[in-house]
């Protein structure tokens, strides 16, 4: 399917907005993972309070350069690698992306509206992310390069840059 990009970009900025912010919703994220995947608990180790904040940041820097593939496969490239060292595993992923579609449906259905088509969106875009980020953990050293030029080490951190999460130039 053609992703609508606008869709995702208007979805999100309704999160922002609605049923408390993304605050609300990225706090939900976690609370659902561990009640519904609580195999995947343990590798947390920052409190929910501090990683909500990383990863809507990182959703929102994704949802705001989807459109500048070149910007943003390093940083995704970087980000599977980096999550090797979360332990992560490639069978988490699905569980990850269930979970993000279902708190925002939850989210945007608390003042407005939430369609089949916002959910096949997130899920047709979630899956492309996903799928990047894997290829790169499968493969780190196919992507050593790439990392350094776009200013990575060769596990996906950034030297001396304490928000890997965060995307830079967009
Ligand atoms: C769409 C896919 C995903 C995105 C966008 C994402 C995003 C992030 C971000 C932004 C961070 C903050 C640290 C960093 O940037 O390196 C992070 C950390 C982490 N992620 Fe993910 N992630 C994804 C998939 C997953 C999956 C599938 C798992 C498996 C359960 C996972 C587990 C973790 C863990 C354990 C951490 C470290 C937590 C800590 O600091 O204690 N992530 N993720």
């Amino acid at each position: 399917m053609t992703l609508n990009v606008a869709l995702i970009a208007e979805t999100f900025e309704r999160a922002k907005l609605e049923n408390g912010g993304l605050q609300t919703l990225g706090l939900r994220f976690y609370q659902r993972l561990f009640e519904k995947y609580p195999g995947v608990k343990h590798l947390f180790n920052t409190p929910p309070e501090e990683q909500h904040k990383k990863l809507m940041a990182s959703v929102g820097a994704i949802v705001a350069s989807v459109t500048q593939p070149e910007k943003m496969l390093p940083y995704l490239h970087a980000m599977g690698i980096r999550h090797l060292e979360y332990k992560t595993e490639n069978a988490h992923y699905p569980a990850v992306q269930e979970n993000l579609v279902a708190v925002l449906a939850e989210h945007l259905s608390a003042e407005g509206e939430w369609t089949e088509e916002m959910a096949e969106n997130w899920n047709a875009a979630l899956k492309v992310i996903s799928d990047i980020m894997v290829e790169a953990a499968d493969k780190p050293e196919a992507y050593q390069q790439e990392l350094l030029d776009a200013g990575y080490l060769p596990n996906g951190f950034r030297v001396a840059d304490p928000k890997p999460w965060e995307m830079v130039g967009v």
